[in-house]
């Protein structure tokens, strides 16, 4: 994976089907799941308390916080199901080729 400050640029086959990659652009951290041939990219940081999502379980399309188990839909960033908190914030995933994406951060907007 290569790092810019705001970019990167990941390989597909480097992000497991079955679980969250944590990846460092500049100083943000971010957490990676892939989904079939997609990939989505959220803030490593649960908006509840910290929580590290890149090492929670997935299931139907959401990751659960690993600390409490607020759960985030991988496709939006929402916040769904009974323990709900602010929606975590979702970073573009481009596809660059057959192989990559380039994952750019999004603005923070607090
Ligand atoms: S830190 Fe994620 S649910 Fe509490």
């Amino acid at each position: 994976m290569e790092t810019a400050a705001a970019s990167a640029l990941v390989r597909l086959e480097q992000i497991p089907l079955d679980r969250g990659v944590a990846l460092e652009i500049g100083r943000t951290s971010v957490a990676l799941f892939r989904v079939g041939d997609e990939l989505h990219a959220l803030d490593d940081m649960c908006p509840h308390s910290g929580g590290p999502l890149s090492e929670g379980p997935l299931e139907d399309g959401c990751v659960s916080c690993p600390w409490h188990g607020a759960r985030f839909e991988l496709s939006s960033g929402r916040s769904v199901g009974e323990f709900t908190c602010r929606d975590v914030r979702r970073h573009n995933a481009r596809r660059v080729d057959e192989h990559s994406f380039e994952i750019t951060l999004a603005p923070r907007t607090r």
